[in-house]
């Protein structure tokens, strides 16, 4: 099912206000978009690209407020009056389930005086009411009800909604966009749906969730995401046995939303609930979803992982695994819940490790002696994304996406 918000929107920000950048912003800005050439170097991004507010800033107007963003699995929505509440990247956003099944994407911030109706976290409710002055609204965003406003002529309640944001589903992931001329998902995501067709997304269910906030620019987390290099260094036990750091990385990089990478696992994988093809049976497929979205189908399991910043050095790793529904459809309560506890304390133990170590990076970034570093033929997508990001930063207002 695709749902498309087509409410009140937030407006969109006017980059025309935006002052002039400054000499160092230009320059790291110049050396981005040597990654634009047909075949860029293979360099790491200049250590500035992960400290400079003014850097941030602009990822917050060209990236993040423009971008389609995984933030949810639909099983997390599932019933009337659900909610998942975030930040993307500085950005207080709400998803909802309305009773009428339908999904609502927006700001949080109270129409009267900015208080946020909800805190980051998930829940279920039939109503948001501001803490503040008890002003309610309704799960569509829309006024239900304000304490002693009637006296004020000027103010209009059947005219006030939470500003809306576009939101789509697309075979159980929700997405959101900022954007209120945002393109729809779809089209942008057709060159990875054919292969993920004998996964059969929409016959999973969230076996395991989690959030997790790391100390890193958001960039670090995501060029992590797209490389298996590390592997060997992050993961000895965990993930080194069955995917080796080691391994030749597959890539196919032909659209700037997702790219589709495959390590092989050194045992082929024997699904009896899917009919996967030899080769997915033989390789992990790590999908990325420009800006922060990354799905890996492992034989009968699908790991989603979004890293959405927080703020220039803090970023949020939202994430969850599925599995087919028939795995779990004859277990018991006490059965599930085991299979649960048994999927999110791995996955602890794995994020930990990556966290561990990309924490280390991040302290690293405002070293004198920190500098750009040649990247290994074992990280081609790390170049891919570095592009990405690249064709998002320079592009002009006009430019998007068609014009890409
Ligand atoms: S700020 Fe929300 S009711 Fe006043
Ligand atoms: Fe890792």
């Amino acid at each position: 099912m695709t749902l498309h918000q087509t409410g009140p929107a937030a407006p969109r920000p006017d980059s025309s206000t935006t002052p002039p950048l400054s000499p160092e912003t230009a320059d790291l800005l110049a050396e981005l978009g040597g990654y634009l050439v047909p075949d860029p170097p293979a360099l790491s991004l200049p250590p500035r690209a992960f400290a400079s507010g003014e850097l941030y800033e602009l990822e917050r107007e060209k990236v993040f407020g423009r971008s389609w963003l995984l933030v949810a699995h639909t099983d997390q929505l599932a019933a009337p009056g659900a909610y998942v509440a975030l930040t993307v990247a500085g950005e207080p956003v709400v998803i909802t389930r309305g009773d009428d099944g339908a999904l609502h994407a927006m700001s949080p911030i109270c129409r009267h005086r900015m208080m946020p109706v909800v805190e980051p976290g998930t829940g279920r409710t039939d109503r948001f009411t501001c803490p503040y002055h008890l002003w309610r609204y309704g799960l569509d965003g829309r006024l239900i009800g304000a304490t002693f406003m009637r006296r004020n002529e000027a103010f209009d309640p059947a005219g006030c909604r939470l500003p809306q944001f576009a939101v789509e589903e697309w075979h159980g992931f929700v997405f959101v966009n900022l954007d209120p001329a945002a393109e729809a998902l779809a089209p942008h995501l057709a060159r990875i749906e054919s292969d993920l067709v004998n996964y059969r997304l929409d016959d999973m269910v969230l076996a395991g969730e989690w959030a997790e906030e790391w100390h890193c620019n958001w960039k670090i987390a995501v060029e992590n995401a797209h490389e298996n290099y590390h592997v060997m260094g992050f993961h000895p036990e965990t993930l080194e046995p069955s995917t080796p750091g080691r391994s030749d990385t597959d890539l196919r990089d032909d659209t700037p939303w997702a790219l589709r990478f495959r390590i092989p696992f050194t045992e082929p994988q024997q699904p009896s609930l899917l009919s996967l093809t030899e080769d997915e049976k033989a390789h992990l497929y790590d999908f990325f979803v420009f800006p922060t979205g990354s799905l890996a189908a492992a034989g009968e399991a699908v790991i989603w992982l979004s890293m959405l910043p927080l703020s220039l050095d803090r970023t949020q790793v939202r994430g969850g695994m599925l599995v087919p529904a028939a795995r779990v459809k004859d277990l018991g309560e006490a059965e599930r819940k085991e299979m649960r506890q048994g999927i999110e304390s791995y996955s602890a133990m794995v994020n930990a490790e990556d966290r561990r170590g990309l924490e280390a990076v991040q302290r690293s970034v405002g070293s004198r002696f920190a500098a750009r570093g040649h990247l290994s033929p074992k990280e081609p997508a790390v170049v891919s994304f570095y592009r990405n990001l690249a064709r998002a930063l320079l592009r002009g207002d006009d430019e998007w996406p068609g014009a890409l």
